[in-house]
């Protein structure tokens, strides 16, 4: 790896004895209290590339110990470690709700669950086959959906509900709700 090489100025310092010890621990160390992050921790994706991302930059801030010890310092080693765990904490940062933009009227977000959930969620749904509200959540009023907030925030998110996506939803319509929580899910 020539251009790791390069980024790293010296081989990689490799003896028996302690020091290997130590560069086993701290890298071990580091990388086990990096994923105890929960950011880090949430993705499931791809838990060996961040793992090999994650040593790789405990690798060159090590390196850089090591060879400042030899007398030798070069700051390109902790400089590119720590932009390695930049990017990978970009990389990985879940997907921010946008709340900087306007704020969303709860009128608008009262609306999409008027046309997408009471058909279901109300005391005598109109939906065919459901005879009650189902685990008896009702949205018909603002003080049932304030009560509800933060599971119709989830189950819409997750796209659990509308069930089976019956009232077709759209993605527009749940990013709402989900900007509409996010601001803190006023009622009025
Ligand atoms: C076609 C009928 C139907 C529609 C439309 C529907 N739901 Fe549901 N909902 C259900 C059923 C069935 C359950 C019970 C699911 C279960 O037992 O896990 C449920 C459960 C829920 C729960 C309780 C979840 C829990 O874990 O306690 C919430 C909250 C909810 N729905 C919100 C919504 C919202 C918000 C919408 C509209 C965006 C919606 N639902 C649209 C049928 C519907």
């Amino acid at each position: 790896m020539p251009l790791l090489t390069r980024m790293i100025g010296a081989p990689l310092h490799v003896d028996i004895g302690p020091g290997t010890v130590a560069n086993a621990v701290f890298i071990g160390l580091f990388v086990d209290g990096l994923l105890a992050i929960d950011a880090v921790d949430s993705l499931s994706d791809s838990p060996l590339a961040v793992r090999i991302v994650l040593m790789l930059a405990g690798v060159l801030i090590r390196q850089f110990f090591v060879l400042r010890h030899r007398g030798q310092v070069r700051w390109g080693l902790p400089v590119s470690g720590v932009a390695l765990l930049t990017a990978l904490a970009i990389a990985i940062a879940p997907k921010m709700t946008a709340t900087g933009g306007e704020k969303v009227a709860f009128s608008a977000v009262q609306g999409v669950i008027k046309e997408r959930c009471v058909a279901c969620h109300a005391a005598a749904p109109t939906q065919a086959g459901f005879a009650q509200p189902p685990k008896g959540v009702m949205l018909e009023t603002s003080d049932q959906v304030a009560a509800n907030a933060a599971k119709i925030a989830e189950t819409v998110g997750n796209k659990y509900m509308p069930i089976g996506n019956l009232t077709q939803m759209t993605d527009g319509e749940r990013a709402l709700v989900a900007t509409w929580y996010a601001q803190g899910a006023a009622t009025r």
